[in-house]
């Protein structure tokens, strides 16, 4: 048995670590192709050295640009790669060029392919991750459903039930597998100078809302008015596509909106583990908030993970100033007592079983 897992973005790389590690403790064969299409340390070889993962055997250095060039580019690269290692199986996770490359390749070449993280869809086809969620799904052999919502979007999109696995999403065995470890070690809160349950944190980096000046600018005055009404600073580990589009605009920072460069895995769940609430336009970060019991308010008019929402973890804002406030005020009076619809952090184990046991 050979396993060809694909990667090629900080979300994919943490995504993907329970499953390296499970068929390195297992002895699966497999090897890591890397499409380079995150390739800053702080967005890529920080997170194989903290959660200890081999180096990628390929690395295709595709780099950054326009995306149907990035994503020929690494077609081009995946499917060379295939046909010298001939894998029984590719994995792909997630929604980014990287994998719509990898099942097209995979196609391409014959091999077999597993999406994992199959199923999601904010049904908002102007988002690039959309297109490449529903053509990875649609040329998939096994499509790992993290939740029977997802399953059932896959149904109705036609794909036979017998290609379907529902196993839970991997983010919550990288959680339960990561936090405590972060917990021991790390003193991120207080070389930020914060203190545990008095800060917010932000995240934004989602093209529709940071190439676009006015729904950036609209962010930036929400968290304005979130520090006024508040008085805690609000923490902002800023994507690189985010830095380069504050100073394309020249959007200066407002009082109480610290910047740091993005952050290590270990330093980052801390970070958001114990804060006041998460703003947010990040997919993963909506599911770790609802995982370790932190409020999330999201940037965003939709959401391909509406179980957060279902729950009480989570609500959709948007770019606006005023829904943001509104927003932060409902879920900063809500009791933190929801359950986690991610699954029990088995996910990794459970995909690799059903690839094995089925091969
Ligand atoms: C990509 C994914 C998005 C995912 C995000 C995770 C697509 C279409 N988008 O968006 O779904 O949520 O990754 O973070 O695949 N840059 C660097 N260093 C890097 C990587 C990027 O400086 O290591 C800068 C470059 O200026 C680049 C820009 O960020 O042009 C955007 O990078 P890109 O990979 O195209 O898209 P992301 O916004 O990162
Ligand atoms: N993350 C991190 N450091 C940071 C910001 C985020 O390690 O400074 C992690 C975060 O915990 C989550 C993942 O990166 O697991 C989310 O990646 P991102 O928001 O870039 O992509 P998305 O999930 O939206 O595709």
């Amino acid at each position: 048995m050979k396993i060809g897992i694909i990667l090629g973005t900080r979300p994919e790389i943490i995504k993907m670590s329970p499953i390296i590690r499970y068929c390195s403790m297992q002895g699966i064969g497999f090897f890591i192709l890397h499409s380079g299409q995150h390739y800053s340390y702080n967005m890529d070889k920080v997170f194989f050295d903290e959660l200890q993962l081999p180096e990628p055997s390929y690395n295709l250095e595709t780099g950054s640009g326009d995306p149907g060039e990035q994503t020929a580019r690494m077609i081009i690269g995946i499917e060379k790669v295939l046909l010298h290692e001939n894998p029984d199986v590719i994995l792909v996770q997630g929604d980014t060029n990287t994998v719509l490359a990898g099942a097209i390749a995979g196609v391409k070449t014959g091999t077999q392919i597993g999406h994992v993280e199959a199923g999601l869809r904010s049904f908002d086809r102007s988002m690039p991750e959309e297109i490449n969620r529903i053509l990875a799904d649609h040329c998939s052999d096994y499509l790992f459903a993290p939740t029977k919502t997802a399953e059932q979007n896959l149904i109705h999109e036609g794909i036979p039930v017998g290609k379907i696995r529902v196993c839970g999403n991997t983010i919550v065995d990288a959680v339960y597998q990561n936090l405590q470890i972060a917990g021991k070690k790390r003193t991120v809160i207080s070389s930020l100078h914060l203190h545990p349950g008095k800060y917010f944190v932000l995240t934004a980096h989602r093209q529709e809302n940071v190439d676009d000046k006015q729904r950036i600018l609209g962010i930036i005055n929400g968290v304005r008015e979130v520090y006024l009404q508040y008085g805690y600073p609000v923490i902002f580990p800023i994507h690189p596509r985010t830095r380069k589009q504050l100073e394309l605009f020249r959007i200066p920072p407002p009082d109480g909106l610290l910047f740091t460069e993005p952050l290590g895995y270990l330093d980052f769940l801390l970070l958001e583990k114990e804060s006041l609430l998460v703003l947010t336009d990040s997919g993963g970060l909506q599911e770790e908030c609802c995982i370790m019991q932190v409020p999330c308010v999201t940037l965003r008019d939709n959401t391909e993970r509406p179980e957060t929402i279902e729950v009480g973890a989570n609500i959709l804002v948007g770019s606006d100033s005023r829904s943001i406030i509104t927003g932060v005020r409902t879920m900063m009076n809500k009791a933190r007592d929801w359950k986690n619809p991610f699954g029990d952090g088995k996910s990794g184990e459970r995909i690799i079983n059903s690839i094995t046991s089925e091969a």
